[in-house]
């Protein structure tokens, strides 16, 4: 018996090692034939060495969509393959290139519910930009792109880097604020370690997408300075850290051009200048031609083939579109492939990990929440001190908001404020996740009396706080694709519910669930308020870890919250005139764009303001913001001093101590004016640092500044220029308030 199983496990030993050794001549054999397939060439030389072996059908089926599962007028023969996702790109299986298997992703997973999966939210990327930190992105990115991969997917649309420049946009929730060089590192940072995971990366949506309203057809007007020296500057600093393998146009025409095929945005600035690699991937819908569009740089129309299907193959045929064209398209499609990892490693479905991704998003919200005001030290909680909580409104007794339309990661169990079975995600109907407030402070304070108002009845809700040592009124603001907000006001008298709550009791804390800016006429009558954003899958317990102390805040606002709109550039919402062409019609129900949205050519938003965006226009301006761009308050405090500006290095250099009796995390600003002569009469950020301090220590922490945020572009050169002079250096804790200043001289 002994000798049978022994000799049965020579044999199968044998047949193993002869199984491995064909295994691997075959893959050597494959390999030899397929040259492509060995890892140690560059991208490039891969991609090129495939480009030789295609039929011009196979490059052109690299160069459109095939429907998109969800959406009814939107399906080909192959929309079934794309898995529940966005989008599907064919492959060319007899070379070994896997199809394109694509998703939204912007916070988390898409559409997980309508395919039966489990997908993470993280905070929305404006909260977790409040954290000012970009190994934070780098761990939300990451988690996204292991759940794409565990899904099936191996292309991520998310990566929305589109500055806040109009505060009432509803998809700033998706974006990282309004400065340049805060949203570019930190959207750079988060799809480069998406991408690292092996799903080819996205930065979105190219260019000056910047509000909702009319946003198929609405021309935005700036100059090219305005715009190299703003928005184009956040995609391009997102674009050099993430090198994504692709990049979205957007919607809109800029300066009279539609984002896809736009010759000075895509060909002249992306590729040209930047020496973008990767492929240009349209927004859904958002192709408007064959011939115009493949010459300006688009390289993948999605998700149809209207103009990029049997259109551009007549059109090469005909000589109209050079096959050198459709060479750099297929060659940029195939780039993307090898650099991202997905050909040598396609993804293995799996379950995800759902542990991993509760801990991220908790950190994650944590770090980005951002305390407005604390007077009296109202914050943090003491269970010694505060017997009992009135929690008021919000739906906090359920659950938390979350951020609409094509970034909307479905919550587990459905839509929290929703009987059990009927919170299917709708568009454009608010989505809470069943993450509550009220679970998670009585969980942390278990000694403390937590009482719940739904805050539908003001009154009662008054009542109920009068009661209670402390009250803390939850209150939403809830912005999603396609729409923007009316205003910057509360939605649902929610303001009127404050102050009324305030009146009953001084102790009054506001907590903000806003996917922007909100204004607050009730400030003065609050005690605390806290922005806890859109606050993910864990944003519950993020929020108790601050709101209980166990978390000092350290959270910086990453957009200038106004007390006014009258202050703002564009004091009137977004709106499309009644003497524009572009009426309804032009959306179809679920937001995609109808086929006479590029009929209309009325309709413009001329960004006068240019440049100066966010806290660079109330500079100019003189005005004053209710909260500063870079504000957030700490359970502690600090102090800057001994600036050192190294004009050579290009560094700053200084101290911050922790002055107060808990350990902390300051992030230490630094911002420059550029000298006169360059017609900027505002700070910019050129660094930032975050600062780790026990009570009382003092750090010494040196910033880099970063040329790209120094200088100014000449549109007669088509070039940066760096201006001699003598440039101001502002270093303290917020843009509004910078202790420390010095000088840094350019020759
Ligand atoms: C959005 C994109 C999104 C795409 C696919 C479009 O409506 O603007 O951000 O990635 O749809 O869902």
């Amino acid at each position: 018996m002994q000798n049978c199983k022994s000799g049965s496990y020579v044999l199968l030993t044998v047949i193993a090692a002869v199984a491995l050794i064909s295994a691997a001549s075959i893959a050597a054999a494959q390999n030899s034939d397929r040259p492509w397939m060995n890892p140690s060439l560059s991208p490039e030389e891969r991609a090129d060495l495939v480009l030789k072996q295609l039929t011009l059908d196979e490059k052109l089926s690299l160069l459109h969509g095939n429907g998109m599962a969800h959406a009814p007028q939107w399906q080909m023969p192959l929309s079934k393959l794309t898995n529940g996702g966005a989008g599907y790109v064919e492959g060319v299986e007899r070379l070994g290139i896997p199809p394109l298997v694509i998703s939204d992703a912007g916070y988390g997973v898409r559409d997980s519910g309508a395919n039966g999966r489990y997908s993470t939210a993280m905070p929305s990327s404006l909260g977790a930009a409040a954290s000012w930190d970009p190994d934070s992105a780098c761990e939300f990115g990451t988690v996204i792109g292991k759940e794409l991969r565990a899904q099936g997917f191996n292309m991520t649309l998310g990566g929305g880097v589109d500055l806040a420049r109009e505060p009432r946009n509803g998809r700033n929730f998706e974006y990282a604020g309004e400065d340049p060089l805060l949203a570019g590192t930190l959207v750079g940072n988060l799809m480069k370690c998406e991408q690292g995971q092996h799903v080819v990366g996205d930065i979105k949506h190219y260019v000056m997408n910047d509000q909702e309203t009319g946003r198929f057809f609405v021309n935005a007007v700036i100059s090219k300075r305005a715009m190299q020296e703003s928005d184009l500057l956040a995609f391009h600093i997102a674009i050099s850290i993430a090198n994504p393998g692709a990049v979205m146009c957007s919607y809109n025409r800029i300066n009279g051009d539609f984002g896809c095929e736009n010759p000075y945005t895509l060909h002249d600035v992306l590729e040209k200048d930047w020496g973008f690699k990767g492929f240009v991937i349209s927004d859904w819908g958002g192709t408007h031609s064959t011939e115009k569009a493949s010459a300006a740089g688009l390289d993948q129309e999605q998700p149809m083939a209207d103009f990029f299907g049997p259109k551009l193959k007549e059109a090469v045929e005909a000589g109209r579109v050079p096959m050198s064209e459709i060479d750099d398209h297929a060659r940029r499609v195939l780039y993307a492939e090898f650099l991202s990892g997905i050909v040598d490693d396609p993804p293995q479905n799996g379950v995800v990990d759902v542990e991993k991704g509760f801990e991220v998003a908790r950190r994650v919200e944590a770090k980005s929440i951002v305390l407005l005001k604390n007077s009296s030290t109202i914050l943090p909680i003491v269970p010694s001190k505060v017997h009992s909580i009135a929690i008021i409104g919000g739906h906090a007794d359920v659950g938390m908001i979350s951020g609409g339309g094509s970034a909307q990661v479905d919550p587990p169990g459905g839509n929290a404020i929703m009987p059990p079975g009927k919170g299917a995600t709708i568009w454009q109907k608010p989505v809470w996740f069943p993450t509550s407030p009220l679970k998670a402070l009585q969980a942390k304070l278990p000694s403390t009396k937590i009482d719940f108002d739904p805050g539908t009845d003001a009154k009662s809700a008054a009542s109920l706080a009068k009661s209670a040592d402390l009250a803390i009124v939850f209150v939403y603001q809830w912005l999603s694709e396609d729409m923007d907000v009316p205003s910057l006001s509360l939605p649902d008298n929610q303001d009127a519910l404050i102050e009324q709550v305030a009146s009953a009791n001084p102790h009054t804390i506001v907590v903000l669930e806003t996917g922007t800016a909100v204004t607050m006429p009730w400030i003065d009558k609050v005690s605390g308020v806290v922005e806890a954003w859109y606050a993910g899958s864990s944003g519950d317990k993020g929020l108790a870890d601050v709101l209980a102390g166990d978390v000092n805040p350290s959270g910086k606002l990453p957009l200038t919250f106004t007390s006014s709109e009258a202050d703002l550039p564009h004091p009137n919402r977004p709106e499309i005139p009644s003497t524009s062409q572009a009426q309804a019609g032009d959306v179809a129900d679920n937001g995609a764009p109808s086929s006479n949205a590029s009929a209309h050519t009325g309709y413009a938003v001329h960004y006068d303001e240019g440049g100066a965006v966010g806290y660079k226009w109330f500079e100019e301006q003189h005005k004053k913001p209710l909260f500063a761009f870079g504000f957030g308050l700490s359970y502690t405090t600090y102090a800057y001093s001994g600036l050192n500006v190294d004009s050579g290095a290009k560094t700053a250099r200084f101290t911050v101590k922790n002055t107060g009796k808990r350990p902390g995390t300051e992030i230490a600003e630094v911002y420059a004016r550029l000298p006169k002569g360059t017609d900027e009469p505002y700070r910019r950020l050129v660094g930032w640092t975050r600062v780790a301090l026990a009570p009382g220590e003092s750090k010494a922490v040196s910033v880099a500044i970063d040329d790209r945020v120094l200088k100014t572009f000449d549109e007669d050169k088509n070039a940066w220029t760096m201006t001699p002079g003598d440039y101001q250096v502002l270093v303290g804790g917020s843009s509004d308030n910078t202790p420390l200043t010095g000088i840094l001289v350019v020759r």
